[in-house]
């Protein structure tokens, strides 16, 4: 009920950032995770974990040597995130400074990016250094996955969006649709194509 509070008091301050007036379902995180292997030294970003619904479906799955960093640019969902999360990196940022970000946490390589975000009502410039960013960091046969809601999955710029997506990863994604969340998603999974 927190996490809900939160968000909601989130989204009445910020909307466009926030994108949703309540958090994800566990259900829709876990089929965010489900087709990663996470248990080796991989690498992995999350973009938007804002009350840590990904976060800790993410961090139940990470192997000993496996590193994520979580970034966010709403400092009060950090703080909660580095209190409840500690195996997860939290930092505070913008997803436009993708590179720079996981430069300085000593990433050599991105395997894996899971994204909360909200493209639908981010600004253009925003979404654009995002996408800039991900195809920056991403290795070769590196996923990125994100969610689109059911009802808006129509919707031109959510066509756009994949469509710009699969052009910039040089792939189609994998579909899967998530009834168990208010509004049900579409979890949408890339995987970079190798060179
Ligand atoms: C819809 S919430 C998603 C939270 C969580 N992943 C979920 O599904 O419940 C979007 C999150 O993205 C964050 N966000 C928005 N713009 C961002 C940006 N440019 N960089 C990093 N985080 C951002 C917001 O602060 C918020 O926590």
């Amino acid at each position: 009920m927190n996490e809900h509070l939160a968000m909601l008091g989130r989204f009445v301050r910020s909307p466009r950032t926030t994108g949703a007036v309540a958090p994800s379902s566990r259900a829709l995180a876990s089929a965010m995770v489900a087709d990663l292997d996470l248990s080796g030294p991989v690498r992995v970003v999350e973009l938007g974990p804002g009350t840590g619904v990904f976060t800790r479906v993410i961090a139940e799955h990470l192997g000993p040597a496996a590193r994520c960093l979580a970034i966010d640019v709403d400092p009060g969902f950090v703080e909660q995130l580095q209190r409840r999360c500690p195996r997860v990196e939290a930092v505070c940022g913008s997803a436009a400074d993708l590179q720079a970000l996981t430069a300085s946490a000593g990433f050599d390589r991105v395997d894996h990016i899971i994204s909360g975000l909200p493209f639908a009502s981010l600004p253009a410039a925003v979404t654009a250094a995002v996408l800039d960013g991900i195809v920056a960091v991403l290795r070769p046969g590196g996923t990125f996955t994100t969610f689109q809601y059911a009802h808006s999955y129509p919707a031109p710029l959510a066509r756009a969006f994949r469509r710009e997506m699969s052009a910039r990863l040089g792939s189609r994604p994998a579909r899967h649709l998530v009834w168990r969340n208010v509004p049900p998603a579409y979890v949408l999974g890339w995987s970079r194509r190798c060179a």
